[in-house]
């Protein structure tokens, strides 16, 4: 395994590996640390199908299953196919393009998700990777002490109007395995905090949204073909570019994905 930095904020490629082998548990366990340190990991060079791609998946956690059949690549209940390339609307095409935290309006949200880059356009078509310890780090101690101890009330897109639960996670939180402190979820689907006046929480939650976003903690990643690039929800907020549809082969993006959850512990 051939490990480099990708950034000075998140993420460190490696090459020499090829995860269509069966990897031995020491290198899922070597990955899986490098998640933790880096909160992103890309791999490159993975020729690798939907079924290779469930399966080292699997290894990470517990595949979030999709209950729609059109959501399933290939009938895998855990591969999705993100693409610019067929006739999905647009609010499918730029699903993921705010920060956010994959299945944070769940009381499980995602720990790892990862995407197999299968079609890059030329241009655009990057993900954008926001580094939540650092700004953890950098919080003001005035705006430190406003969200100390704060719980968020998130709610599926950010819905008001009852008709999803109302999950509830701290906005300071340690890392699972790593004990870093972290925000979390500080953007998206928050729609108040816990004993709160609602419009004074809304504001505190845009502002924390804007401080934690800000491109001093950003990793933009630009997709290379048959990257395969994971990453921990924990530690970063994350976002999509902006996408347009493809009109011709040489705009497509096309990415298959698989999400999962649960914390493997490292040595
Ligand atoms: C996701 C996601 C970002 C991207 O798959 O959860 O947010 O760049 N994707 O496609
Ligand atoms: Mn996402």
């Amino acid at each position: 395994m051939n490990i480099s930095k990708l950034s000075d904020k998140s993420g460190v490629q490696v090459s020499g590996i090829d995860v269509s082998h069966d990897l031995h548990d020491d290198d899922i366990s070597k990955i899986v640390s490098l998640l933790y340190e880096h909160g992103v990991v890309c791999i490159r060079d993975q020729q690798i199908q939907p079924e290779e791609l469930a399966n080292f998946g699997a290894r990470f956690g517990s595949p979030v299953e999709h209950n729609e059949e059109n959501l399933r690549l290939n009938g895998l209940s855990t591969v999705m196919s993100l693409s610019n390339a067929d006739d999905r609307d647009d609010r499918q095409l730029n699903g993921g393009a705010h920060w956010h935290t994959d299945l944070i309006h769940t009381n499980e949200p995602a720990s790892f998700t990862m995407l197999h880059a299968v079609a890059v356009p030329p241009s655009g078509g990057g993900t954008l990777f926001a580094n939540q310890i650092l700004a953890y780090q950098a919080l003001p101690i005035e705006l430190e002490e406003k969200i100390r101890e704060r719980v968020v009330i998130h709610c599926y897109e950010g819905r008001t109007d009852g008709s999803m639960p109302e999950i509830l996670h701290s906005l300071i939180r340690k890392h699972p395995v790593t004990g870093k402190t972290a925000l979390y979820g500080a953007a998206d689907t928050g729609i108040g905090i816990v004993d709160m006046e609602a419009v004074e929480a809304m504001k505190l939650y845009l502002e924390i949204g804007e401080f934690a976003t800000q491109d001093k903690f950003v990793y933009r990643h630009q997709y290379q073909l048959n990257d395969l690039v994971i990453w921990d929800n924990a530690q970063l907020l994350h976002s999509a570019e902006v996408l347009t549809r493809a009109n011709s082969k040489q705009e497509q993006r096309i990415m298959h994905r698989v999400s999962v959850r649960g914390w493997p512990e490292t040595d």
